[in-house]
């Protein structure tokens, strides 16, 4: 069983099993690549996928991440057959929530790019994600209850805080499934597009993203995702002090002389 979660950030991009990755235009691209299994999060997979995100956090190269499955699915959900003779001690021992927890942390920007199913986990790995884009074939849901048990990587709390309580506490408690308009309708993604556009439409998100001065780039997801956690008057301070130390940046200089001189920014990331 695996369950220490690796450190290490010194890796080699081609020895992964369950995913494909690629580096473009300063963005990072992750794909899900378990087809066979509609891309169910199995441990491993889930290994791979931090490490291979903690080293390109780390990558002063990339700027922005999108995360994508294939045109059938994003990801089916967390890995049934692993957890089906499971023990709450094994799933203690296991400890598998503490790789979604180091998802949290990254600071760069994540765009997921969705066309078919995102369920369960795979819905849950979307919304750990910055910003959303979907393919209209997208279908989304938790269906966990038919699985008799609750979605257990941030499903009932992210869900609820995107569409409201009486929407979430619907799709959770009857498992429905839900479309990407609907999605969409409900705040919870960002862009529907046709299947042959999500993922460049994903990539021109990153690629705009990228182009921003990165440190206010980080500075700017801290104090939004602040909101989730904090009252109003401490995450106003917590954005005042991003916004002055911003203040001590190089590309706020080139940013702001840039705009005197009416020409184009060059953003170095310091
Ligand atoms: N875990 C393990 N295997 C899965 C899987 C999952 N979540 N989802 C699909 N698969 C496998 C199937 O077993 C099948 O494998 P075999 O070919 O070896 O039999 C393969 O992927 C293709 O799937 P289907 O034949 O079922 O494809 P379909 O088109 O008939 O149905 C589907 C697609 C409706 C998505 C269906 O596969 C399904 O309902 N999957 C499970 C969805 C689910 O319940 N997800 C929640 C998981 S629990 C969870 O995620 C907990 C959490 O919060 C962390």
């Amino acid at each position: 069983m695996t369950s220490a979660m690796s450190t290490s950030t010194d890796i080699d991009l081609k020895s992964f099993q369950f995913i494909l990755t690629s580096v473009e235009d300063h963005i990072g691209i992750i794909q899900l690549n378990r087809p066979d299994k509609l891309n169910a999060i199995n441990m491993p997979l889930m290994e791979e996928l931090v490490k291979c995100l903690t080293w390109m956090d780390h990558n002063e190269d990339i700027r922005c991440i999108v995360l994508t499955g294939n045109e059938r699915a994003f990801a089916a959900g967390a890995d049934i057959e692993q957890m089906a003779s499971a023990t709450p001690v094994d799933m203690i021992l296991r400890d598998q929530f503490v790789y979604w927890d180091r998802i949290r942390k990254i600071h760069k920007p994540l765009v997921a790019a969705i066309s078919g199913y995102a369920l369960g986990g795979g819905c849950e790995l979307a919304m750990t994600c910055d910003m959303i884009i979907a393919s209209e074939t997208a279908k989304f849901g938790q269906p966990e209850i038919n699985l008799g048990v609750i979605p257990g990587a941030g499903g009932t709390q992210r869900l609820t805080r995107a569409v409201g309580k009486a929407r979430a506490m619907e799709l959770v408690l009857t498992g429905n499934l839900f479309t990407a308009q609907q999605a969409l309708e409900w705040g919870l993604i960002n862009k529907v597009v046709p299947v042959e556009l999500y993922l460049e439409e994903a990539k021109n998100l990153a690629k705009t993203i990228a182009s921003k001065p990165p440190i206010a780039v980080r500075m700017a997801k801290e104090s939004v995702l602040k909101t989730f956690d904090t009252s109003l008057e401490s995450g106003l301070e917590f954005e005042r002090k991003a916004f002055y130390l911003l203040f001590a940046s190089q590309d706020k200089n080139e940013g702001m002389k840039a705009f005197l001189e009416k020409r184009q920014p060059e953003f170095q990331g310091r």
